[in-house]
């Protein structure tokens, strides 16, 4: 079997043709929606990152700010620019980039930010929002992943989903979104004892480790989904997932590449979350 390749840039281009759709149709009511990117530091990876984003903004008609601080910049000056943006009626979404210098509490930044204009749906707020299925900003990566899953129109209902990870920006909201359109969840750690016995039962598998070549054929029920969050360097420095694509691809019935895959879904949910920050008022 040969899996059936999700292309997350595609589908990025549809879901961004409606969010310029929408962003026009604000902007004609007198509203740009307006992102504002924190980064601090020179954090290469980082750098990247945002200008990704800030980039997408703006190729969708949305309005953004880059706002780049020194490493030295102190959690209390952090703290106030968060002040000055939740006050900014032309900002809808603040985003602050992880990593933080270590001197700066990345919890107390997060929970600096409105919960109205947390895009990035790190607040506790958003993430009782999720748990409790009330509105909400979800976390653009899972976000992204549920999209991938609804573009091929998978029932998740009594499906049993396997997640690998259990971060607080990928795997834990994974699973509650997961549950909530009703599959049965597991999530696995570094502390599973036997990784391959649970992938093997999954219909649909969520790779959010963080290493290479985490998921390997014979980890794989014949048919399953498999989707790829894994951002890491092969030994000749490409990009590629958490998961054996060559080997998985043969065994899986669907599966997402790396690069193209959840990478630009990643940034197209943080660009409707931000959408719908401004359409919310
Ligand atoms: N660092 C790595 N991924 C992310 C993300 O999705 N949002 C932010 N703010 N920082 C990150």
């Amino acid at each position: 079997m040969t899996a059936q390749k999700i292309d997350g840039n595609a589908l990025s281009q549809q879901l961004r043709a409606d969010v310029t759709r929408r962003t026009m149709a604000l902007k004609v009511k007198g509203i740009t929606p307006g992102l504002a990117v924190i980064l601090v530091g020179d954090n290469p990876a980082s750098q990247v990152y945002v200008r990704n984003k800030v980039k997408a903004c703006q190729d969708s008609g949305l309005h953004s700010v880059l706002e780049k601080h020194p490493d030295s910049l102190s959690e209390a000056a952090l703290l106030e620019r968060i002040e000055a943006l939740n006050a900014d009626k032309t900002i809808h979404g603040i985003l602050v980039q992880l990593p933080l210098p270590s001197h700066i509490d990345a919890q107390k930044v997060i929970e600096a930010i409105s919960p109205a204009k947390d895009v990035d749906g790190f607040h506790i707020a958003s993430a009782g929002a999720l748990m409790t299925g009330m509105p909400g900003f979800w976390p653009c990566t899972p976000y992204g992943c549920m999209k991938m899953l609804e573009s091929i129109g998978y029932d998740l209902k009594g499906k049993h989903a396997v997640i690998l990870g259990r971060s607080n920006i990928v795997g834990k909201p994974m699973a509650l979104m997961l549950l909530q359109k009703n599959a049965t969840v597991t999530i696995c750690h570094s502390a599973t004892t036997d990784l391959k016995a649970m992938t093997l039962q999954a219909d649909v598998i969520v790779a959010a480790v963080g290493k290479r070549n985490v998921l390997t054929s014979d980890m794989v029920k014949p048919g399953a989904v498999v989707i790829d969050v894994g951002m890491n360097r092969n030994d000749e420095g490409k990009l590629c997932g958490d998961v054996d694509f060559e080997g998985v691809s043969q065994v899986a019935g669907y599966i997402t590449p790396v690069p193209g895959g959840v990478g630009p879904m990643t940034i197209t949910m943080l660009l409707v979350n931000t959408l719908e920050a401004a359409e919310r008022i």
